[in-house]
């Protein structure tokens, strides 16, 4: 079987901080609240000129030069986000042009929090099967566009931040390098999809995709089941990371580092605990972005190995939990 590996990574989040105190302006919260419920203190907003494939763009340049590739080096493009630039065509396609790739495909990936562990499970399919050789995944959102600022939202709007994050990905043909994605598993649960959504505009509505009446009701933000969506993040990452361990043969003890998603400080800590992983062996930024969904991973995955806190022949263990439901998990020797 052909192996494959990630060979360079990198991230972008945009200049503007915004803090707990911030928000705590525009609603009805407090930055203890939120520190308390989440770990976050503070996240980045995308500036008034700055596109989803802008900050897309900033990440998979990083990526690339990490790499040592060039874009014409590239044969694909796959792009995760739930916060798209326009509804169509994809925000890849507006990284596409901004990259000044050739004519490459690219595609963008629907599986939220999951989505990055999604694309990279697609990139790493399409290399072992001999379709492309190098395949440039980038996860990335412009959440601060389509959460309610207000009281009404809060519940919500507090969790999130901008930011991108990408990894070039690409076969490893040198016996002499162990780098390889080892194994990927990914999973689904259609039936909670309305448990985390946002309704608004949508080709099932009726009298129209989008109403007036729409956006006053606020059918156009985020809604969420916060305990239900906690419960089952607690329940299935640890399902996931153990049976991908399995499938690799490999055992906690194996895994130098752990990356999970960043959606709540609480749920990493509580996993952590219950599977009895030390806190030094994994990381969390949340502290500072907040959740960027599908952004979350390859950003963390960027500061680790920028960091050196996941250098070469590192086993790296990504697992993320996400909206409709979907949930995931790779294992990667770096
Ligand atoms: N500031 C102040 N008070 C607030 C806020 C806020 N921002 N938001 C809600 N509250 C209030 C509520 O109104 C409620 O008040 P009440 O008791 O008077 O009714 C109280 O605080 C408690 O609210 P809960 O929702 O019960 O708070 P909880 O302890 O469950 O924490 C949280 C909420 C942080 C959202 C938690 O449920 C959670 O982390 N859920 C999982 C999030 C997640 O994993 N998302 C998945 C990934 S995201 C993705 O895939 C796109």
């Amino acid at each position: 079987m052909r192996r494959t590996k990630i060979a360079g990574t990198g991230f972008y989040v945009p200049e503007r901080v915004v803090t707990n105190h911030d928000l705590a302006k525009l609603m009805d919260t407090s930055d203890e609240w939120i520190r308390q419920r989440s770990g976050i203190v503070e996240r980045r907003f995308a500036s008034e000129d700055q596109t989803p494939a802008d900050l897309a763009y900033e990440a998979a340049v990083r990526a690339l030069a990490d790499a040592g590739r060039e874009i014409g080096e590239i044969d694909c493009i796959l792009l995760a986000t739930l916060s798209p630039q326009h509804e169509f065509p994809g925000t890849s396609f507006f990284l596409h042009e901004k990259l000044d790739a050739p004519e490459i495909p690219c595609m963008d990936l629907r599986a939220q929090c999951s989505g990055f562990l999604y694309a990279l499970a697609t990139a790493n399919s399409f290399i072992r099967a001999g379709q492309f050789g190098r395949v440039l995944v980038v996860g990335c959102e412009v959440h601060s566009m389509g959460i309610e600022l207000a009281t009404r939202g809060r519940d919500v709007a507090v969790l999130f931040g901008d930011g991108a994050g990408a990894a070039v990905v690409e076969a490893n043909d040198d016996a002499n390098d162990p780098a390889d994605i080892l194994e990927i598993r990914l999973h689904a649960e259609g039936r909670h999809a309305r448990k985390l959504w946002i309704e608004a505009p949508g080709c099932s509505l009726r009298p129209y995709r989008i109403t007036h009446e729409m956006i006053d009701d606020g059918r156009i933000y985020p809604k969420m089941d916060g305990k239900f969506v906690f419960k089952h993040a607690v329940t299935r990452m640890p399902e996931v990371l153990l049976e991908t361990l399995s499938a690799a043969s490999k055992k906690l003890e194996d895994v130098d580092l752990f990356l999970f998603h960043q959606a709540n400080l609480r749920i990493n800590e509580y996993v952590a605990g219950q599977m009895g992983i030390a806190p030094e062996k994994c990381l969390n930024n949340i502290e500072r972005y907040g959740n960027t969904s599908a952004a979350a991973i390859p950003i963390l995955l960027a500061e680790a190995r920028a960091a050196g806190r996941a250098g070469p022949g590192s086993l790296v263990a990504m697992t993320a939990f996400g909206s409709g439901f979907t949930w995931a998990c790779a294992l990667a020797r770096l």
